[in-house]
């Protein structure tokens, strides 16, 4: 059974407050109850959002970037580098649809997973698998790591250009499947969305896929 929390910006009730009080301007927020655990949507700054773990956007050769890897790097420090060095040095990167981790350094977690996903083409590249691939990489290192909350970054809809109405669904599925593993440490995942327009597909996404379980 879901229930669905959801507080709009702008609304004046607060009875659907579910976050923590925070006194920034502009946050979006939903969350929908799947039996004692819970799939969250912001639209913050994933550097600035408090978890055990954080997802991060990488790529193949581990070497940072612009992007939400570039802030995920700034913020956390050199430290996550230094581990990435030596991760490419022993596997020689981090090949797409998987993910690798490290601590997070001045990072508000304790980990971050550097998930590697797909350059979207033209959707028949397997972009689809390999876009599930990576959440479900991530969650696993999670699980390894009796990881309770952690936080995902749109992966794959920013530079690599997956549509975001396309990666949205395939995100929550990936996310929605794990959850309902009853035997699973991860209790709260929380999709982090920097901008308003990657909020509301998220949003129309996790909403349809309610209804839809609901039926
Ligand atoms: N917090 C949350 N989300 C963010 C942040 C942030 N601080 N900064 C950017 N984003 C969002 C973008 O707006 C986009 O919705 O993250 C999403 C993913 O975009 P990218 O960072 O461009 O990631 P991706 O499309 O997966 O491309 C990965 O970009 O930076 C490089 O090294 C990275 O080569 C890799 C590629």
């Amino acid at each position: 059974m879901f229930l669905l929390l959801a507080k709009k910006k702008g609304s004046a009730s607060g009875t659907f407050s579910i976050c923590a009080p925070r006194f920034r301007a502009t946050l979006l927020n939903m969350r929908v109850d799947l039996n004692g655990k819970a799939i969250r949507l912001v639209q913050d700054d994933i550097t600035r959002v408090q978890m055990d773990a954080i997802a991060n956007a990488a790529n193949r050769a581990l070497v940072g970037g612009g992007g939400v890897d570039g802030a995920i790097h700034r913020v956390g420090g050199p430290s996550l580098m230094a581990e990435l060095n030596i991760i490419r040095a022993r596997e020689g990167g981090c090949p797409t649809g998987s993910a690798v981790a490290t601590t997070a350094g001045l990072l508000p977690a304790r980990y971050v997973f550097h998930a590697v996903g797909p350059i979207y083409r033209d959707g028949n590249a397997n972009e689809a698998e390999l876009l599930a691939s990576c959440y479900r990489s991530c969650l696993q290192l999670a699980e390894q790591r009796a990881v309770r909350r952690i936080s995902f970054p749109s992966i794959s809809t920013g530079v690599y250009g997956y549509p975001l109405d396309k990666a949205a669904p395939i995100a929550l599925q990936a996310v929605y499947g794990h959850l309902m593993e009853q035997q699973h440490t991860v209790e709260e995942v929380t999709f982090v969305l920097f901008d308003e327009r990657t909020y509301r597909a998220y949003e129309r996404a996790l909403q349809a896929k309610t209804l839809a379980e609901w039926r």
